[in-house]
């Protein structure tokens, strides 16, 4: 099995180095290919998805991504930017379905800013659709009107985009408690209208999972109000990437997050869902088990491996369980490590 490892920028490169260690730990037939991505391909091929990056990916049976983007980078046309390239290979490989889980491990209900109480126990997915929407629609682009400019995107979803993600949504709430929220705004926006009509269609076929809708604001509230109400989120684009980074501080930080990207058959890109974090890059002290756990998630859904998945993710319970903590998790009573102790640590578990 081929692994295409792009590590990208800022913290990057320290957090895909302790997740390849867990998996050669793994003693798995694992081929990698590393490739330079966003800032770090732009300075060495003057484009953050060069043809040659693009290519490792596509050839291989998945993804592990570490992160891209750094200020330095905002200055540059957009087709140029290090965001370039998530959004590339997302769209030159198809990944339309995005699974961001939220889980709280036990030991965590105390660093998230809501009350343990509030989050104990939780564990949601959300179903955001990777391909689509006001991302990708065109038009879009700054224009001159009169005596001003004006921006413009597009907001855009056909049928067949919204079938395929419900399709996601149902069937990865089948293995769960059933239950799925799809969330719009459908009492603004045209996409939204036809969103929730395909939606309550497709849900014809799956009538043992129950549907519900919630518009988007509300969702926002709803999660820091009673997170625990959710099951599966399915939700467009733009909103999911929102509401993902609003439930991952349920879990105490964003470090801890892992995503995986899949395509139509099952290949997919595994990244967690925090940034290059510029201001702690190079410093040791990034928090890599969201990398890590991505790394067990690429086990599960592309490489055939479930067992291997569940050693990775009950290495990481044992070692929070162990008390160490990056200094994103930290609280009093716990041991603050570096990135690289973090990693030792689960390998070490393993
Ligand atoms: C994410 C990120 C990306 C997105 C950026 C880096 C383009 O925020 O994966 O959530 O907006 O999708
Ligand atoms: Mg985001």
């Amino acid at each position: 099995m081929n692994v295409a490892v792009l590590p990208g920028d800022g913290i990057g490169p320290e957090i895909i180095a302790q997740a390849r260690r867990v998996l050669d730990k793994l003693g798995l037939k694992l081929e990698f290919q590393e490739a330079p991505v966003g800032g770090a391909a732009y300075e060495k091929h003057g484009h953050p998805l060069p043809a040659s990056t693009l290519r490792v990916a596509k050839d291989a049976d998945a993804v592990l991504f570490g992160a891209v983007g750094d200020p330095r980078y905002d200055k540059l046309e957009r087709a140029k930017r290090p965001e370039q390239a998530i959004l590339g290979l997302r769209k030159e490989l198809g990944l339309f379905a995005n699974l961001r889980p939220a889980r709280v491990h036990p030991e965590l209900a105390a660093a998230s800013a809501l009350k343990p109480e509030v989050v104990s126990g939780l564990d949601i997915l959300i179903v955001r659709e990777l391909t689509g929407d006001i991302y990708f629609g065109q038009p879009k682009g700054i224009r001159q009107k009169g005596k001003e400019r004006e921006g413009f995107d597009t907001m855009l979803y056909s049928e067949s985009e919204v079938r395929r993600i419900a399709r996601v949504a149902f069937e990865a709430a089948r293995k769960r408690s059933r239950r799925v929220c799809s969330v719009d705004k459908a009492n603004v926006l045209e996409t939204s209208q036809l969103w929730r009509e395909v939606l309550i269609e497709e849900s014809k076929t799956y009538s043992d999972v129950e549907l519900t809708h919630m518009y988007v604001d509300n969702c926002a509230m709803q999660l820091v109000r009673n997170p625990k109400q959710f099951d599966v989120i399915v939700t467009g684009n733009m909103f999911g990437d929102i509401l993902s980074d609003e439930a991952s501080m349920l879990t105490g930080s964003i470090g801890m997050l892992p995503s995986a990207a899949l395509d139509e058959n099952g290949k997919g890109l595994y990244e967690p869902i925090h940034g290059t974090a510029p201001d702690i890059a190079g410093k040791d002290i990034a928090n890599p088990l969201a990398t890590i756990l991505s790394a067990a998630l690429m086990l599960r859904h592309s490489l055939g491996q479930p067992q291997a998945a569940e050693r990775v993710e009950r290495a990481v319970s044992k070692v929070l369980q162990s008390g160490l903590r990056t200094a994103d998790i930290h609280t009093a009573g716990t041991r603050k490590v570096g990135t690289k102790e973090m990693g030792d640590a689960v390998v070490a578990a393993l």
